[in-house]
């Protein structure tokens, strides 16, 4: 039997790519090293003219580049299947700059109710300034969406799985919907990670990360990323240079080591989330658990059919409200009580208290956050061990 491969696993991507290949080699370092630089030289005038007509690989000022990050942006570029990849400063930052740079004045986006607090935020009070509309409709509501695309659409924007829900988009169909009207799609795809999801592949033009979390996967750093054709990364990575978010090298450095294990990392907080789910689901205190691996997950089928694990986040609602959850929350003894997730360590929060404090109860309602709900980022740890603590846990409530 022939064992050649035409394509690497993602696992082997994750360590390899983007580190052996065409990285300037400064040194026989098997770690690529962290440039620690604004701007860069060069020998003469001929050179920059050079380096201008492409004849001259270099970088010319830290705006525009770096051998670190570009390491770190090739080895992303590679697991998630596309053709270009930005890092940037946060998952925000890289929000922004694409939002602000293929959504034109006067233009008209669609997104999905369930999403990130920030992301909402900037889409219903900075692109209005812009003249840009929005249309939010449900996660799976496709009907909707075909309703929408009849006036004209220039970006579908949406988290799959969302935030804090765990909402999936029927990707294939909505791509499909978008391209026939021609209309962007762009998927946040944080939740999944190329391991858990090819979103490029499902169709989306562009895939978002904040890499944050499972990329970076230690708690330690902040960034973001953009993944797809190059035609769209140049019209981004254009107002990338104008508005300056860049990932700083050294944070780069800890992204790039950070997804040598992002392949183990996400397959463990998958077994972990799955463990902790269906534990959830068989306790009397809980009132409802939202996780695409679980049957019950009303988006289970197109979970299934798009995903190959289904992610380390697990959301429910307590029976108790927000004094219950409060209980339950302060009660774990392993996870820590923040916000974010992905990284090593689980973490905890109540998003009412967490992130919708200062929402009134109404808008909190209309969003759809409830006072009971927990969203629960699981780490690495032993998942008996995460058990038996959310079990005792559960008995102080
Ligand atoms: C789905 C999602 N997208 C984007 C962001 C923003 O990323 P960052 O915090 O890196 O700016 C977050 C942050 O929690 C998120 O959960």
């Amino acid at each position: 039997m022939s064992r050649r491969r035409d394509k690497p696993a993602s696992s082997t991507s994750a360590v390899h790519s983007g580190e052996r290949e065409g990285r300037p080699r400064v040194s026989d370092s098997i770690t690529t090293p962290i440039v620690q630089t604004s701007t860069y030289w060069f020998r003469d005038t001929q050179e920059v003219i050079d380096y201008r007509e492409g004849r001259h690989a270099s970088f010319e000022y830290g705006r525009y580049g770096n051998p670190t990050t570009r390491s770190a942006e090739e080895k992303l570029r590679e697991l998630e299947g596309g053709e270009a990849c930005l890092l940037s400063a946060s998952g925000m930052n890289a929000v922004t700059t694409l939002l602000l740079a293929l959504v034109p004045a006067g233009g008209r986006i669609v997104t999905t109710r369930d999403c990130y607090l920030r992301t909402r935020q900037f889409i219903a009070t900075i692109l209005p300034k812009m003249g840009v509309e929005t249309t939010i409709i449900e996660p799976s509501d496709v009907a909707a969406l075909e309703r929408a695309l009849e006036q004209p659409v220039s970006l579908f924007f949406s988290e799959s799985p969302t935030n804090p829900y765990l909402c999936l988009i029927d990707s294939p169909t909505v791509a499909e919907l978008c391209h026939a009207r021609g209309t962007i799609v762009v998927i946040d795809t944080t939740f999944a990670t190329p391991i858990n999801q090819q979103a490029l592949a499902l169709g989306a033009d562009l895939v978002l990360h904040s890499g944050t979390k499972y990329l970076a996967g230690h708690n330690d750093v902040m960034a973001g990323a953009l993944v797809g054709s190059e035609e769209l990364m140049a019209r981004v990575r254009e107002l990338h240079g104008i508005l300056g978010g860049v990932l700083d090298p050294h944070a780069a450095y800890l992204l790039l080591r950070g997804m040598k294990t992002l392949a183990l990392r996400v397959e463990r907080s998958n077994q972990n989330a799955m463990a902790i789910a269906r534990f959830l689901e068989a306790h009397p205190a809980v009132e409802r658990v939202r996780y695409p691996g679980l049957e019950s997950h009303p988006d289970h089928a197109i979970a299934r059919s798009q995903m190959s694990g289904y992610g380390g986040v697990v959301s429910f609602e307590l029976r108790g409200g927000l004094e219950g959850a409060s209980k339950f929350i302060d009660a774990l003894r392993i996870p820590y009580i923040a916000p974010s997730l992905g990284g090593v360590e689980s973490l905890v929060e109540q998003p009412t208290v967490m992130s919708y404090w200062d929402q009134t109860p109404e808008r909190r309602a209309e969003i759809g956050i409830r006072d009971s709900l927990v969203r629960y980022a699981c780490g690495i740890e032993d998942s008996a061990d995460l058990i038996a603590d959310i079990e005792q846990a559960l008995e102080r409530i």
